[in-house]
């Protein structure tokens, strides 16, 4: 089937018992059993629950998975994911990821015996060089947050098989409209579903979506025992996103591919860093492996102060933490979404105090620009 009639029917099948065209929220802790030793798929809804596995379905499909497990948030997603690694095993990492990933790593599992490599993605062959014996698995984030910067994903697939260790995709900025990691030899897909899957700025959740049934068996088991389960109201949220994906994206990549050159024939601005833009220096990897360029922009104002005044200034974009709704969000990563990564870190990276990031929403193009320029032409 073709994406937007997998989005829209995938794991949607019409409600058995009324034909409800809208998969119900199952509100239930528990399922009552017929008799002792037989139930109807479901005995207690922290292991399962027919709205989630109805979301579970239907993200399996979309990024062409064996399986899918719905968690709490993105980072309960990655941390049931991190569990692949045990003491003594040893991770390798973008050194660009969410900061959250990185908190996650370096603060959490790093103390429970496990090592990482920070190494910087965009060339494969840190990736090679990073490599030891007991490298468990590799973690991408492509494009990477803030920078958006890219992995080849191929190409690192194949060092980290090479070397017998698993390549974890984060595809939350692409989603499988624009980017599908497992076809290009990943092993799990990583989604916050908080961002574009669901869409609309209302639920907080995450999904691993596994290549194996083997891989999914060991997250769904992790699921169940370490709880960090997505609930059935925001689990139909997503689902109900899910339906519009498609369109969004398109919407969400035009709009961004006018700020991106807004923003790069700006005399106010800087650097301009967006997949998209010829200049990108990863560009023609952007082409070759993703289907779109997405929604997410940063660039470079010159200064604290001055990104500071754009963002006290604009209007229609929303200052806030997070990506992927409807409407434009804005946030300057150096004090908000990166805060957790130290500051020389964040130098090295280019996360300076004058970078500001945009997640594109789907508001009329004319609005955004207009509001930006308002913004920026009073530095
Ligand atoms: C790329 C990426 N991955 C993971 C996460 C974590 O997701 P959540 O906030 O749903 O835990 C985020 C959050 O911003 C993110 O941007």
């Amino acid at each position: 089937m073709g994406f937007s009639t997998d989005a829209i029917h995938a794991g949607n099948e019409p409600e058995a018992t009324t034909g409800a065209v809208s998969v119900p929220i199952f509100q239930t802790s528990t399922y009552v059993q017929p008799e002792l030793g037989r139930h109807k798929g479901y005995e207690y809804a922290r292991t399962g629950n027919p709205t989630r596995r109805a979301l579970e379905e239907n993200l399996a499909v979309l990024e062409r998975g064996a399986a899918a497990r719905c968690f709490a948030s993105g980072m309960a997603a990655i941390s049931a994911v991190a569990t692949l690694a045990k003491a003594g095993d040893h991770v390798v990492v973008s050194d660009n990821t969410y900061g959250g990933t990185f908190r996650l790593y370096s603060k959490i599992l790093a103390h429970m015996g496990v090592e990482f490599a920070f190494v910087d993605t965009r060339d494969s062959r840190n990736v090679e060089r990073a490599m030891r014996k007991n490298t468990r698995f590799v973690h991408l984030e492509t494009p990477t947050n803030p920078m958006m910067s890219l992995c080849d994903i191929p190409a690192i697939a194949a060092i980290a098989k090479a070397g017998g260790a698993l390549v974890v995709v984060d595809n939350t900025f692409a989603t499988p409209y624009f980017q599908r990691p497992l076809e290009l030899g990943a092993d799990i897909v990583v989604h916050s579903t908080t961002k574009f899957l669901n869409g609309h700025s209302d639920s907080v959740g995450g999904a691993a979506i596994s290549k194996t049934k083997e891989l999914d068996e060991w997250l769904g088991f992790v699921q169940n025992a370490a709880g960090a389960i997505l609930s059935p109201f925001d689990s139909w949220l997503v689902l109900r996103g899910i339906k519009t994906l498609a369109v969004r994206m398109d919407r969400h990549e035009a709009n961004g591919r006018a700020v991106a050159a807004f923003l790069d024939r700006h005399p106010k601005v800087r650097n301009v860093f967006y997949p998209g833009l010829a200049s990108h220096p990863q560009h023609e990897l952007a082409k070759k492996q993703m289907g779109g360029f997405g929604a997410l922009i940063s660039f470079e104002t010159g200064s604290y102060e001055n990104a500071k005044a754009m963002l006290d200034r604009v209007k229609i974009c929303s200052l806030g933490e997070s990506l992927g709704g409807v409407e434009t969000l804005i946030t300057h990563p150096a004090t908000m979404t990166h805060a957790a990564v130290p500051e020389a870190e964040r130098a090295r990276l280019g996360i300076t105090p004058g970078l500001v990031r945009v997640s594109v929403g789907i508001e009329d193009e004319e609005d955004l620009l207009a509001d930006l320029d308002g913004a920026l032409s009073a530095l």
